[in-house]
């Protein structure tokens, strides 16, 4: 059990373990809803206003009503961390569509949207990631194709990343129709002839916030080229370096992949470089 246990549920707070929903709850029948994570420097929500945006955009995609504004958003989140005492960690946040007291795969009409929040813990990156990175493998993107959309439907990634996790490997990279998409649960960069590639936005992945963040601090740093374009799936070979994100993961470095080494072997000079950068931006909020 996490150590912040109190959660909020359709308007009340509760001790996680006293928190229900109804058992039609299209989330929990149909993986009808979406959700957001939010990683907490100090007190201090990082990229908030990009996060709820994208929560707001994921709940107009897929037609359901954004049940508050952002102001209460943020209101609802500030209580949160306090009725928690919690700093430093990652908030889970989940709106399904909620229940109409059957099974119908029809959106009903007049159904109030469940709301979930609790605070998780936010793992600092290991040692051992910083020292040796960590290894991928690739597989086919077999997800829908509104990967911009985070939805709580994610059997595909979780089976996916389990692909990895049984070969001793701490992400997957996705490749559809020969381009890279993303990570299981990540957004993926590459070094390729000392410049910085990542896909583009689009529906085949989720425009992560740390992607977004590691692309502002990657045009700050003088002699790096900084590129979106769709990648082959063979430059994944060729790169020599490979960099993972996630709000929860911050910046990794992938060393093997496919069993074979990627450049040396060991986290590069670019992957140095951005992680030093990002430790700058968030020693900000932390005190
Ligand atoms: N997932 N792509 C996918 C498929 C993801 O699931 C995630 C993050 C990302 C990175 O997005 P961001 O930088 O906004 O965290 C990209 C979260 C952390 C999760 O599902 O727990």
């Amino acid at each position: 059990m996490s150590s912040f246990n109190t959660v909020f549920i359709n308007g009340q707070w509760t001790p996680a373990e006293q928190a229900t929903i109804s058992v039609f709850d299209r989330g929990f029948l149909f993986g009808d809803g979406i959700y957001e994570v939010m990683p907490v420097y100090g007190q201090h929500f990082l990229r908030l206003d990009e996060h709820l945006t994208r929560l707001s955009n994921s709940l107009a995609e897929v037609r359901i009503r954004n049940p508050y504004s952002k102001q209460e958003w943020k209101q609802l989140l500030a209580d949160l961390l306090e009725k928690n005492q919690a700093s430093n960690c990652a908030i889970y946040l989940q709106i399904t569509r909620g229940s109409s007291g059957n099974r119908d795969h029809s959106i009903p009409q007049d159904i109030e949207p469940t709301v979930f929040a609790c605070v998780n813990p936010l793992p600092t990156v290991p040692e051992s990631v910083k020292t040796d990175g960590v290894a991928a493998i690739t597989r086919d993107d077999i997800r829908w194709h509104r990967c911009h959309i985070k939805a709580i439907t994610l059997l595909a990634n979780v089976l996916l990343k389990e692909e990895g996790s049984d070969l001793g490997c701490n992400e997957t990279l996705l490749v559809r129709n020969g381009k890279v998409s993303e990570g299981a649960s990540s957004n993926v960069f590459l070094v390729i002839n000392d410049e910085l590639v990542t896909p583009p936005k689009g529906p085949e992945l989720l425009p992560g916030i740390t992607r977004d963040l590691v692309l502002e601090l990657a045009h700050q740093q003088p002699n790096l080229v900084v590129t979106e374009r769709s990648i082959d799936e063979a430059e994944l070979h060729q790169a020599s370096e490979i960099l993972i994100t996630s709000s929860t993961r911050e910046l990794y470095p992938v060393t093997r992949l496919d069993e074979q080494a990627v450049g040396t072997g060991k986290p590069g000079p670019v992957w140095t470089q951005l992680f030093t950068a990002y430790q700058d931006y968030k020693a900000q909020y932390q005190s």
